[in-house]
């Protein structure tokens, strides 16, 4: 297991925290974690406020395919791929590579690129059983399984690990200090676990992950 952030090629976005924070109700959460059109595409309140391509991923694709030494005809998996930005992205970055992705949105798989949308479906990321040991050259889960309750989490880890041989990378919430532990938990709308990197680190050692990690800090 190792520390890497594949997503360093991303720009920088500054999150409004403060505003969500006074304005997060329980209503505002349920709508969230339904992942539908207010999660990605209405007010910033449930989530993203506008969830659109703009190939800011082509350069995290470029150190994903560098990283995972990725070819034409190998399989990579996006678990969480929402509305496939990425996929596109490695494709284009990589063609003849064989992409797959799953999330549990039924909006975003409607909502795909047109690219890649015979390459995703929804599905839940707790269900992995259908691949087989280490059928992915990579499997990716970007700010996605944190969204699971811990014993799933651990289970998911556990499968991603599995049909991975370990060439994964997982990206989830996290925070460094009390402070910014308070901050993150008055932001949060999806997120049924946190930790700080210790617990994090201490999760996936249980589930035998051995692939990269990195944590989203608010
Ligand atoms: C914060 S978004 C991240 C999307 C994308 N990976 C990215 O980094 O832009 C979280 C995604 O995980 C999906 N998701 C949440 N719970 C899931 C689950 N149990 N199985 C599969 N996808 C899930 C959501 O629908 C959403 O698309």
């Amino acid at each position: 297991m190792y520390k890497i952030d594949m997503l360093k090629g991303l720009p920088k976005t500054k999150r409004d925290i403060a505003k969500r924070g006074e304005s997060k109700t329980p209503e505002i959460i349920r709508i969230a974690r339904e992942y539908g059109e207010e999660f990605f595409d209405g007010d910033r309140k449930y989530g993203y406020g506008g969830y659109r391509y703009d190939g800011r991923w082509i350069p995290v694709a470029k150190d994903i395919v560098e990283h995972y030494k990725l070819k034409a005809g190998d399989r990579v998996l996006d678990i969480g791929c929402a509305k496939g930005f990425l996929l596109k992205d490695l494709l284009q970055v990589c063609p003849g590579l064989i992409v797959e992705g799953i999330d549990v949105s039924e909006y975003a798989i409607e909502h795909v690129e047109p690219e890649v949308k015979d390459f995703v479906r929804v599905q839940n990321a707790t269900d992995l059983s259908e691949y087989s040991d280490g059928y992915f050259a990579a499997v990716l889960a970007i700010n996605t399984i944190h969204n699971l309750p811990k014993e799933q989490l651990l289970a998911t880890l556990k499968e991603i690990q599995r049909i991975s041989s370990g060439n994964a990378y997982v990206q989830v919430d996290s925070y460094l200090t009390p402070e910014g532990k308070e901050l993150f938990e008055s932001w949060v709308l999806t997120a049924e676990y946190h930790d700080y990197p210790d617990g994090w680190i201490e999760l996936f050692k249980k589930a035998g992950y051995t692939g990269g990690y990195n944590w989203t800090i608010v």
